[in-house]
Formats: structure tokens, sequence, C-alpha cells
């Protein structure tokens, strides 16, 4: 069979894991790492994270962009991306579990005061924090109840949270209260004790966690943000959680990646910060889905996970 020729960039070090992988299911794939491309006319996809502005353009003959992640924003922020070549997002098993472990345990945490009684035993604090509620008295909302969202969802349900979720179009998931729309982010908002963020970042949710959002939760409440730090207004968050309005923040992601040393959220007392590993990929579950993807490329069928540009996800 003629080879396919695959680009791969990524600013993570996995070449080597995904080339070993993608040989190891097709080995008719012949993966050539940016910046060593070759002829360019000979590339027929890319399988990228976070590719240079304009990079994608330099290949006439692209048929498919491949997203290393769920999510594709890191892709149409190219500002020369290629029109009408179709892209593909990861959905990817291994990765919804890990995002949804990160954020189970930002929930469970803040649930159940875990910064408290760290504090109390570094001063040797004997002291239950009276009043605390249980599970079905803690009211989570979800924002975004796409494939992250639902299954997050649904590891939530069994402590008996309850559990809410924003999304564009109404949903029907078992023992979430669905809001969608414009009309249904004030009250989702309002009922939401800790909040988890995990929508797609597009021209619509770009700024959605700002100084109104915060002012619609209620009094102590917690933001966990694990889709993009486009999300969130820096600025405002920090005010909100400096008034006492809101209690803390879980942050995954940034505004700007790696977080600047100088970035008050680093040391900010109610801030607890990660870079960016909610969910990484992982070649040896993420490569079916790519290598299935190209197979169908190669025979003109239907691509799995394809975007919609106009959405933006
Ligand atoms: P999906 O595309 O499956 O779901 C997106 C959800 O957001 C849908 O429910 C959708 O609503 C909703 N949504 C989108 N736009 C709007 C809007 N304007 N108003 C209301 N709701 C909206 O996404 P995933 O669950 O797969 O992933 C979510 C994000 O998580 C990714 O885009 C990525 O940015 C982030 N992520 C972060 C990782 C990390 O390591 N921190 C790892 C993996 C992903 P509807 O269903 O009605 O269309
Ligand atoms: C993703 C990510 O989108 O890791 O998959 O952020």
């Amino acid at each position: 069979m003629t080879p396919l020729r695959l680009l791969f960039h990524s600013n993570a070090d996995s070449k080597d894991d995904w080339r070993r992988r993608l040989a190891a299911l097709d080995p008719t794939i012949e993966l050539r790492v940016w910046p060593e491309a070759g002829e360019p006319a000979e590339i027929d996809a890319a399988l990228v994270w976070k590719p240079p502005a304009g990079m994608l353009a330099t290949f006439p003959n692209l048929k498919l962009v491949l997203s290393l992640g769920m999510g594709v924003d890191h892709i149409f922020a190219d500002p020369e991306l290629p029109q009408g070549v179709p892209i593909a997002r990861l959905v990817d098993r291994d990765l919804i579990n890990r995002m949804s472990e990160y954020c189970a345990l930002a929930v469970l945490r803040y649930h159940r005061n875990a910064d408290t009684y760290d504090a109390h035993q570094r001063q040797r604090k004997w002291k239950a924090l009276p009043g605390e509620p249980a599970g079905k008295d803690r009211r989570v909302g979800i924002l975004g109840l796409g494939e992250i969202g639902r299954d997050l969802a649904s590891k939530l349900a069994p402590f008996g949270f309850a559990l809410a979720g924003w999304s564009r179009t109404a949903k029907r998931v078992p023992g979430v209260e669905s809001f969608y729309g414009a009309a249904g982010l004030a009250p989702f908002l309002a009922r939401s004790e800790i909040l988890v963020c995990l929508l797609p970042l597009t021209r619509e949710t770009r700024g959605i966690l700002d100084a109104r959002a915060f002012a619609a939760l209620p009094k102590g409440a917690v933001v966990v943000n694990a889709a993009r730090g486009g999300h969130v207004v820096d600025a405002d968050l920090l005010a909100a959680l400096d008034s006492g309005h809101l209690a803390a923040a879980q942050l995954d992601v940034f505004n700007q990646e790696p977080l600047p040393p100088e970035h008050p959220f680093w040391t900010h007392p109610k801030v607890r910060v990660t870079p960016h590993n909610a969910g990484i990929t992982d070649p040896n579950s993420a490569a079916h889905q790519i290598v299935e993807n190209l197979r169908r490329l190669r025979r003109g069928e239907a691509l799995l996970n394809i975007v919609d540009p106009a959405r933006g996800y």
C-alpha cells in the first residue's frame, strides 16, 4: 500500500511514543516531525497540538487535520488555517477518565473542606466544622455537558450530589438538571456552589467566567477550571476571590501557558494551580482512533469526530 505521510507537531516530547505506536498499528503511516516535513506536497494529513501560525497552510495537499487533544481551539487559533480541510478531535476514553478524576478530586476536596482541615492539621487543631453538608445537599454545576461533562456527572452521581449542567442545547442526562442557552446561564450559576468548567473555548465561551458570572454564583462558591484559560478573566477571578465572594479556585489551564512565574495565581492562598495536566493524551490509548481515521480517509469513508468550524467545537 502507498505510504500515508502524516505530519506531526507537538510541544510535548511525545513524538517517539507516537511513532512507535502508529507504526505498530499501521506500518504504512510515515510520520514526519515538523520542521523536518520533507516535500510539502507529499503530506496527506497532520497530527498536531498548537500548530505554529501558518504551518498547516504550507501543505498544499493536506486532507485532514487531527488534534492531539480533545479540544481544537489550538488549531482554530491559526489565522492562516487552510479552509475546507476537515478537523477531527480526539474523543478518547482514557483522556476522559483522567479529566473526570481531576475534576472529581477537586469537587470532593472542596466539598469536604480539605484545605481547612489541612491548615488545622498544621496547627494541631482538632475541630470539626459545623454544619458540613452531605453530598445530596451540595449543588455542583458543570459548564459543558459534552463527553467529559457527562462522564464527570456519571462519576459524581453515586455520591448523591445535586448535579446540574449547562450546555448550548437541552440535555437529558439522568440525575442532572439541564440548563441551556444564554437564558439558562444565570439560574444555573445561581444554584452552583461548586462550578466545574468543561466547555470548549470558542468565540461564544471566551471570557465567560467574568465578574458577572462570579457575581451570579452563590457567596462562598468554588470554581474549578479544567477547560481552557481563555474562559477566565483573570483579574475578575482574583477580585472575586479577594472580595470573599468566591472561596477558592482550582485551575489547570491559563490564559498564558506556562503560567508566568510572576502571575498572582501561583501564590494566591485561595488558588490551586496544576500545569495543564488534568487530562493528558496517551498514544497507547489514542493512536487507535488516529489510525482508524486515516484508514477512513484513504478509503473515502466518513471520518470520526469531525468538528464544526462554524461552532468552533
Ligand atoms: P464536547 O465538545 O464533547 O462538549 C462541549 C459541551 O459544551 C457541550 O455540552 C456543548 O453544548 C457545550 N457548549 C459549547 N458551546 C457552548 C455555548 N456557547 N453555550 C453553552 N454550552 C456550550 O467537549 P469535551 O467534553 O470533549 O471537552 C471539553 C473541553 O475540555 C475541550 O474543548 C478542551 O478545551 C478541554 N480539555 C481540557 C483538558 C485538560 O487537560 N485540561 C483535556 C481535555 C479536554 P451542546 O452539547 O449543546 O453542543
Ligand atoms: C485537550 C487538552 O484538549 O489536553 O485534550 O487540553
